[in-house]
């Protein structure tokens, strides 16, 4: 398969990773203006984890443990390290290189990539076109955010809708065309950057007194405006990879939305024509992770049974930049 031709990447194993600690919408209610109805009716979340203490590479390594037992190989099988992450443990080196330090991947190359939310969405098509180009034949791709590290706990706007968590995929060449990644569609659109950002820490504002003061070390987020655009731009794509592919919702197994608002999932489901069934969920679990919540919820129905090899899933996906996109895979597992 390393003779030029184009060949198909696919999931190989998936993991998940998320901390004990437990946070229910009653916490917040004890010192902020909120209430459990409120968070559960305009969200879905019921209650989120949080790492108390270690970074973001603290939550990938116990999810990549497990992918590798999973597939049966050790950590120096692996040639490519992607970790798609907005709370990397240090502005640099990238997480990438204290995770291979961590598990001791001896032979991999890796970087950092900065999609928000829709990271791994972003960091997964980046895979499959290295594995189909024959650049790599290993591929751990951790989607993983310790969104507690950038939540404003005195802002009820935030700190309700964040979670820390790790999903894990392994991604690798296969000649089963019933299975592997099909098509993506992606997109950016920096005219979104005011209404989802965190301001501060970054070269155009360096820490200061001053930036912590106007808590610009934190996620800021116009919730209605970034709403809007999320409920268009996760169903048009979506709807989109299912149509120039000549498929119907009928022909889908399971919509994988990014888990950010629960009233944004249900009208991407319902521009698809597809039943609720047929959606993964788990933000009232987790809340939104950022990076972790797609691979997340493969991980989850992955080890329920409910996943079956040659199932047609919609990765898809909305999140700051603005950036957005949706994949079209065959389970390979
Ligand atoms: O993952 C990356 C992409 N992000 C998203 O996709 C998130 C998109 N946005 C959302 O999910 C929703 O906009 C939120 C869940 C963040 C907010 O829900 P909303 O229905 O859009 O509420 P809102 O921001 O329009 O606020 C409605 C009211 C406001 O009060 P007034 O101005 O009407 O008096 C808010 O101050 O609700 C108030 N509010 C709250 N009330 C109780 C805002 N947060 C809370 C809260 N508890 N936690």
């Amino acid at each position: 398969m390393s003779n030029g031709l184009i060949r198909r990447a696919a999931i190989t194993a998936v993991a998940h990773y998320v901390p004990e600690e437990v946070v229910p919408n009653s916490f917040f209610s004890s010192y902020l203006d909120t209430n459990d109805e409120w968070i559960r009716s305009r969200t879905g979340i019921r209650e989120r984890r949080i790492l108390r203490n270690g970074a973001t590479s603290d939550l990938a390594v116990p999810a990549i443990n497990k992918v590798l037992e999973q597939r049966g190989i050790v950590a120096d099988d692996i040639d490519l390290i992607i970790v798609a992450t907005v709370t990397p443990d240090m502005m640099f080196p990238c997480t990438a290189c204290v995770i291979q330090e961590k598990i001791g991947a001896k032979k991999a190359w890796g970087f950092d990539l900065n999609a928000a939310c829709s990271g791994f969405v972003f960091a997964l098509e980046t895979a499959r076109r290295i594995v189909e180009s024959g650049g790599a034949n290993k591929v751990l791709l951790v989607g993983a955010d310790k969104m507690s590290s950038i939540t404003d706990y005195q802002d009820r706007n935030t700190c309700i809708l964040f979670g820390d968590a790790a999903g894990v995929v392994l991604i690798e060449p296969t000649d089963d065309l019933n299975t592997g990644i099909i098509d993506a569609i992606l997109h950016i659109d920096g005219s979104g950057a005011p209404h989802l950002n965190m301001k501060a820490g970054g070269s155009l504002n360096p820490p200061t007194h001053e930036t912590i003061d106007k808590r610009w070390h934190y996620v800021f987020q116009d919730g209605k405006t970034v709403f809007k655009s999320a409920v268009v731009g996760m169903a048009d794509v979506s709807a989109e990879v299912v149509e120039r592919n000549k498929l119907t919702g009928a022909d889908i197994a399971y919509l994988v939305p990014h888990q950010a608002n629960l009233r944004i999932i249900d009208a991407t489901r319902e521009r698809m024509g597809i039943s609720a069934d047929k959606v993964m969920v788990n933000i009232d679990k987790y809340g939104n992770t950022t990076a972790a919540t797609i691979p997340m919820c493969l991980s989850e129905w992955h080890a329920a049974g409910k996943l079956k090899k040659g199932d047609n899933l919609v990765l898809s996906s909305f999140g700051a930049g603005y950036t957005w996109g949706a994949i079209l895979l065959k389970w390979a597992i």
